[in-house]
């Protein structure tokens, strides 16, 4: 499947997908890289990997977030992109958007969700004092951080953790899961129905 990467900053995960793309049986190939801010350090490392990275600043589109999808959207059309993955992408995308790629695209959260949606998750775990945290991909939906769950992986809290090194032990795992979702998505193993992620065996 012609899967593009959208991003807003280093480009960690999207680096894991890029390598686990490289293997032959990958299901999902990695065609396009999109950032919505000018001086995000994935770009350059899109690049390297001979990538097209792209850059679709949405501050040029001031408050209209639709004229900002319709570009991002004509642009995924006119890449024949079939998968839009979210990696850090720090925007959110209105209903229409989520409609028009329901089912083909997914996110990565940095918490086990339902737990801790939005923003700054490891501080809040830490302050909740719980001894799980991980993160979640899950399919794109309406609401911050709810689509159906697809994929979680889970570290421990251990004590005198800070955020910083919480958020690194949790990225370790954010790079294994997230190439692994998005196998299950684009081989059709997983789909989107009824709102919930279901497994079936590999397509033929
Ligand atoms: C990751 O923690 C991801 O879960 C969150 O934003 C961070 C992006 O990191 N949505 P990177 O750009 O992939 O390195």
């Amino acid at each position: 499947k012609r899967t593009a990467v959208l991003i807003s900053g280093r480009g960690s995960n999207m680096l894991s997908l890029i390598e686990a793309a490289k293997a032959p049986a990958y299901p999902a190939e990695i065609v396009l890289v999109v950032s919505n801010r000018p001086d995000a350090g994935g770009i350059a490392r899109a690049q390297s990997f001979g990538i097209p990275a792209k850059v679709l600043d949405h501050k040029t589109y001031g408050r209209d977030r639709e004229a900002f999808e319709r570009e991002l959207d004509a642009m995924l059309v006119a890449e024949g992109i079939e998968l839009v993955v979210l990696a850090g992408f720090m925007r959110l995308m209105t209903p229409w958007f989520v409609e028009r790629w329901n089912g083909r695209m997914i996110n990565i959260h940095p918490a086990l969700l339902p737990s801790f949606k939005g923003l700054h998750t490891h501080e809040r775990a830490l302050e909740a004092g719980v001894r799980l945290h991980g993160a979640t991909v899950h399919f794109v939906s309406p609401g911050m951080d709810e689509g159906a769950i697809i994929a979680q992986g889970a570290v421990p809290v251990l004590s005198g953790d800070t955020p910083e090194a919480l958020g690194a032990r949790v990225l370790t795992v954010e790079h294994k899961i997230y190439p692994q979702a998005l196998a299950l998505v684009a081989s059709g193993q997983v789909r989107l129905e009824d709102g919930r992620a279901v497994c079936r065996a590999a397509a033929e």
